[in-house]
């Protein structure tokens, strides 16, 4: 039996898009997923049996003491003694398959409402992703989901396509990391994959360290019971909630949040090579941080960022080092067959939610222009609204499993119980 029968317009299938920082989650052939979600699992002990079954957490029995697991923005965020947050992926992969689970229960049972085994499921992965771990979500689909079919498509393939290309050079800028995938004929040629650690977690990074240095108060909203209006730069005056005992995890988690906002309004990416002299004539821009601090800043919008684009050390121009960005993008392309490099190198697609910094694509554009040769035509075919750049592999996933050529391309039960979890190596290549 092939998986023909499955998806299309009868059942819909449900596409899931987890990333290192949120995860995207809902329907085939709709425009967006229904929803954003951050990828934390909130553990705390239970507060009562009653509250257990109103959030539908569910009960870690092999503990004595009853642990509730919560997923979703309003419940991790909550102010709740105890509460630790942790994410179930790292490097874009599933590293705490129980954590897991309680996302994808999540997803069933508060984003889609819908019975798993009709509707067949089509998941994204890096493209890096271990063998080993295809392999083993791909039984956990069929033995304990009992999904009628599923499907593994890489991010970067996705995102080609949601850009209406099958070949492109993909740059994922996201939390953990910015990857460079080429991407040729709709397969993904892993021998070629660069990546950098420059990515949206360590711009935060950079951001925190540097407020801190400061002296500023990073004391999230929700712990401020009020506060007053002070002149710029004057200390400020506010007042604490009353807090329970909160745990390391939670506040830094709700730290990273405050600065996330600070950096999407705050700092941008010279869109000119760096000039320390010209970026100080720029405006600054004021900042009113959540105890009701206000400062401007200037310089610093752009030196924050800057090290993704200016790293100087290119003395070692290995694979996955410490590259500035636009070196990663070179080697990227360059590793790959000179026939299809200008293809690739003409196509760039530029994704993920930390390429929305102002300046980003351009300055990515100027820079490889400067640094290759003259010959290659650079162009960027990124679209530059905010949804399609953060959710280009849940959309590229939404089209691609809605097509009606693609529905034998599902994994199907029948196939799976006929070949075991190795299917996904032949299937899902
Ligand atoms: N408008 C914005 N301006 C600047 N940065 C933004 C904006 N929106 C989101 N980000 C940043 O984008 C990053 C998240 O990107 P994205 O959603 O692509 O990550 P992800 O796919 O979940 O993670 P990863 O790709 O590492 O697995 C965060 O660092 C966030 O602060
Ligand atoms: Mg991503």
């Amino acid at each position: 039996m092939s998986g023909a029968e499955y998806g299309g317009d009868e059942v819909g299938a449900i596409v899931l898009d987890i990333g290192g920082y949120s995860t995207r989650a809902g329907y085939a052939g709709e425009d967006s997923p229904k929803a954003d979600f951050p990828t934390i699992i909130g553990i705390a002990p239970s507060k009562s049996d009653d509250d257990v079954m109103e959030t539908s957490n569910i009960q870690d029995t092999n503990k004595r003491d009853k642990l509730d697991y919560v997923v979703g923005t309003n419940y991790i965020t909550a102010v709740r003694e105890g509460l630790e947050l942790q994410s179930p992926i790292q490097d874009g992969m599933i590293e705490n398959w129980d954590l897991f689970e309680h996302l994808i229960d999540y997803v069933y049972n508060k984003v889609v409402k819908s019975e798993r085994e009709y509707h067949p499921l089509m998941m994204t992965e890096p493209a890096w992703n271990a063998k080993a771990k295809r392999a083993q979500l791909t039984e956990l689909m069929f033995e304990k989901y009992q999904l009628p079919a599923f499907y593994l498509a890489k991010n970067a393939v996705l995102s080609t396509f949601a850009n209406a290309r099958s070949t492109a050079l993909v740059v994922d800028s996201g939390w953990e990391q910015t990857s460079v995938v080429p991407v040729h004929d709709g397969y993904a040629l892993t021998q070629a994959i660069v990546r950098t650690p420059y990515g949206g977690r360590y711009i935060s990074q950079r951001a925190r360290n540097y407020l801190e240095k400061m002296s500023i108060d990073l004391t999230p909203a929700t712990h401020i019971a009020a506060k007053q209006i002070v002149k710029e730069r004057l200390k400020p005056i506010y007042t604490l909630r009353k807090l329970p005992i909160l745990t390391e995890s939670y506040r830094d988690y709700m730290t990273d949040q405050l600065v996330a906002d600070f950096k999407s309004i705050i700092t941008q990416i010279s869109e000119d090579k760096y000039d320390s002299e010209e970026i100080k004539r720029l405006p600054s821009l004021e900042y009113e941080f959540p105890t009701g601090y206000r400062c401007s800043f200037g310089a610093e919008r752009f030196e924050l960022t800057e090290p993704m684009f200016s790293q100087e050390d290119t003395a070692s121009m290995t694979l996955n080092s410490h590259q500035a960005i636009p070196e990663v993008v070179l080697s990227s392309g360059n590793a790959c067959d000179t026939d299809i490099r200008s293809a690739l190198f003409s196509s760039l697609v530029v994704v993920g939610g930390n390429s929305l910094l102002k300046g980003f694509t351009d300055r990515l554009v100027g820079e490889i222009r400067s640094k290759s040769s003259a010959s290659k035509v650079h162009k960027c075919v990124t679209n530059n609204t905010t949804i399609e750049r953060r959710f280009s592999s849940w959309i590229g996933g939404s089209i691609l499993a809605s097509l009606g050529t693609f529905q034998q391309m599902w994994i199907s039960k029948a196939e799976y119980e006929e070949h075991g979890k190795i299917c996904v190596e032949k299937k899902c290549p």
